[in-house]
């Protein structure tokens, strides 16, 4: 088939599961699967009210029981983003067992079980699907004062590339996104501080942060038939953050203006 029926990525009939959907990009990308036609289950231990149609699910993703009662809500999901998940800022020095256990058990056990017990589900209903984790920039590189949710997303990367093969036989993709600086309220400390994103944007070529509706554009097109044969792969959502060592904005040729880096004309 070389003809495209349509321009618009359509969800319309299926039914998709996002973790972590009650703020920041889990949210846009539970907006973005209602717009493109999905019946949209949030799963999140957050109960603040939706503006949009979604159906929020009580579920600590950290508890298996509570995931797997989770899906009992919401049915079998045809798409699923995994999405939860935090960072806890702290030297080498300053990450205790507990800081390192608490970043596991969300970022990367509880990734495992949600694919787990949702791969499970789809297998055996035999459609096929689709299936998209939030892996992060930090999957590759080693930003300081994050050691423990730095091994976790680039664990999230081990959980991908097996799940991908495992799952192909059952017409189950599975994909990543990597973003880079997002502004959610997990890194609105890092945006309210012109001095440390002003150094932090001179590195990335779009001269800015992201926000969460460009993460939960590409995670949906991922999970899309637009992505038919795209399976086991990364999508960098960074600006170009992590194609370049310095970065392209110098002093003189460049000013950082309302949070973004121009050109000088
Ligand atoms: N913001 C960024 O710059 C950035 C960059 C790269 C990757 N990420 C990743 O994106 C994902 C979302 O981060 P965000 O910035 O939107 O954070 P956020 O704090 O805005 O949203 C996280 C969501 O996860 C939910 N959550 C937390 N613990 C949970 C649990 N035990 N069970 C169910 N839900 C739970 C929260 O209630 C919240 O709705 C995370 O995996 C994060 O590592 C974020």
């Amino acid at each position: 088939m070389y003809i495209l029926n349509t321009m618009e990525i359509s969800l319309n009939g299926k039914t998709a599961v996002v973790t972590g959907g009650a703020h920041g990009i889990g949210r846009a990308m539970a907006e973005c699967l209602h717009a493109c036609g999905a019946s949209v289950y949030i799963f999140d231990i957050d109960q603040t009210p939706l503006e949009f149609p979604a159906q929020l699910v009580s579920c600590d993703v950290t508890s298996r029981d509570s995931l797997s009662a989770a899906f009992d809500i919401s049915g079998v999901p045809d798409v699923l983003l995994i999405n939860a998940g935090t960072g806890i800022v702290k030297s080498l020095d300053e990450t205790t067992r507990d800081v390192w256990d608490k970043t596991i058990s969300l970022n990367l056990t509880a990734a495992f079980e949600t694919l787990q017990i949702g791969a499970a589900r789809m297998k055996a209903a035999g459609r096929g699907g689709s299936i998209v984790l939030t892996a992060s920039t930090n999957s590759y590189d080693g930003e300081e004062n994050l050691i423990a949710y730095n091994a976790t997303k680039a664990g999230v990367l081990g959980i991908l590339h097996t799940a991908a093969n495992e799952l192909g036989p059952f017409g189950i993709r599975v994909n990543a996104v990597n973003p880079g600086l997002i502004r959610t309220r997990l890194t609105q400390s890092a945006f309210d501080s012109p001095e440390v994103i002003r150094e932090y944007f001179r590195a990335i070529p779009m001269g800015r942060g992201g926000e969460p509706s460009e993460v939960a554009k590409a995670a949906v097109f991922l999970a899309s038939d637009w992505a038919g044969y795209i399976t086991g792969a990364t999508l960098l959502v960074d600006g170009g953050q992590m194609c370049c060592k310095f970065g392209p904005w110098k002093d003189g040729e460049a000013e950082f203006v309302d949070g973004a880096w121009r050109r000088v004309t």
